[in-house]
């Protein structure tokens, strides 16, 4: 889309593009291959998503120069939108829950965002329906309703999944994703199915369970749904699902900090146990592939840092 020049420009250009880094686990035998995507400016994923739908709502007119862009976030989402929304000017509201980490909360206090808090242990359904709730008492107020836009799951499959094709040095064997939204697990899925149509596309999702020794809060993968099946997930092309632990999940992403030196959050950890494990599945030679979502230090306060 042909768009006129703007001072954000530079911002935007840094979205995307990121590596594709090899993971050689000595001890397991198995190469995973890591798409860095705790690289991208604000630090997660989630800039890809704020990027294309601020462009797109400013292309459609529905987004206005008095625009307010609310959304329901784990955290990351409200981040990425509220860099693009400073560097562009809109003001941004996020709707998250108290669990999210207070690293979030101070991020997007200082990139100026609004912060709308609800209740920990409720589901994202709740947040949701804020959101239209504050879109029904104020005409100012843009959605980009990440958990239904399929623009969500268009841009990594345009976008992420493309850049691992051409990255990827030849044929891919399975792809393996958590999912908030769905949207990298849609949209990238379905790129490399398209490619690689005998691709085993893979689920991560966190099981709720607690290692032997684990305090109750370290169940949880931030930004990986665990009661909620979003609408873009069906869109997903889904072969198998993996269930990680909280714990395994740190313990992964702490390796990847020793091991690796990339620092990386939970659910990169999460997506990596689930990798090895499907790697293993399939035999030697085989190729996959998963995202690193995030970087370690929106983690400092939690469970992650705390060994
Ligand atoms: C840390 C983290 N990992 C993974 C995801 C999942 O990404 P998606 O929303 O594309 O399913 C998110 C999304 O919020 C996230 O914040």
């Amino acid at each position: 889309m042909k768009r006129a020049p703007h001072p954000s420009d530079s911002l935007l250009d840094l979205i995307g593009g990121t590596p594709l880094v090899p993971l050689h686990f000595a001890e397991e035998g198995v190469t995973v291959l890591g798409k860095a995507e705790f690289l991208n400016p604000s630090g997660s994923v989630k800039d890809r998503l704020a990027k294309a739908v601020i462009l797109a709502g400013e292309a459609s007119g529905e987004l206005r120069p008095d625009s307010v862009i609310v959304e329901c976030t784990s955290g990351n989402t409200g981040i990425s939108l509220a860099m693009v929304g400073a560097a562009r000017g809109y003001r941004v509201r996020t709707v998250m829950s108290t669990t999210a980490s207070g690293e979030r909360r101070s991020l997007l206090r200082r990139l100026g965002a609004e912060l709308f808090l609800f209740e920990g242990g409720v589901s994202y359904q709740a947040g949701i329906e804020l959101t239209r709730e504050m879109a029904a008492a104020d005409s100012r107020v843009y959605l980009p309703r990440q958990f239904e836009n399929r623009l969500n799951a268009e841009e990594h499959e345009e976008g992420t999944g493309q850049e691992i094709i051409a990255q990827s040095g030849g044929e891919l064997h399975a792809f393996v994703s958590g999912y908030g939204t769905g949207g990298t697990l849609a949209g990238v899925g379905r790129a490399l199915k398209a490619r690689w149509p005998g691709l085993r596309v893979v689920a991560m999702e966190p099981s709720g369970e607690l290692m032997p020794g684990e305090l109750p809060c370290c169940h949880r993968i931030e930004g990986v749904a665990q009661d909620y099946e979003p609408p873009i997930l069906g869109m997903a092309p889904i072969d198998q699902r993996v269930r990680v632990a909280g714990g395994q999940a740190m313990a992964m992403a702490r390796r990847m900090h020793r091991e690796f030196g990339l620092l990386v959050g939970t659910s990169s950890g999460a997506n990596v146990v689930a990798a090895l494990e499907v790697a293993r599945e399939l035999g030697p030679g085989a190729r996959v592939v998963t995202i690193l979502c995030d970087r370690a230090d929106r983690y400092f306060s939690t469970a992650l840092f705390g060994d």
